[in-house]
């Protein structure tokens, strides 16, 4: 009785521990770095980004209102930030520098002013 008992509670715990897991929100794998940038008319939450220069990254856009772009043009990335999920955009930068992110959908009036900057430091 006692051994089935035990052996209950092993899987049960099992069970919840794996559960446990499954439920994780999505941790970047390795030593990524998750970064969380909100879009909105007509401007991104931060503002300026810094990363490391060799540091894998992983920007977890969300946009309160639009489909708004997420344009990095001098590094090759670019999204559409669909509101009401995460959008995830991973890159590892290779070179320290200034790299202007823009929107590249048109979302009204001050569409032309949304951008920011992603800063690689070394
Ligand atoms: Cu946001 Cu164009």
């Amino acid at each position: 009785m006692n051994k089935i008992r035990t052996l209950t509670t092993v899987l049960l715990s099992s069970a919840l521990l794996a559960g446990a897991w499954a439920a994780r929100p999505q941790q970047a794998s390795g030593d990524e770095v998750t970064i969380k940038v909100v879009a909105q008319r007509f401007h991104y939450t931060p503002e300026e980004i810094t990363v490391k220069k060799g540091q894998a990254v992983v920007l977890a856009i969300t946009s309160l209102d639009f489909v708004h772009g997420f344009k990095v043009p001098e590094l090759g990335i670019r999204a559409d930030l669909p509101p009401g999920k995460v959008t995830e955009v991973r890159f590892t930068p290779q070179k320290a520098g200034k790299f202007d992110f823009l929107c590249d959908n048109f979302c009204g009036s001050g569409h032309e002013e949304m951008s920011g900057r992603i800063v690689v430091v070394d």
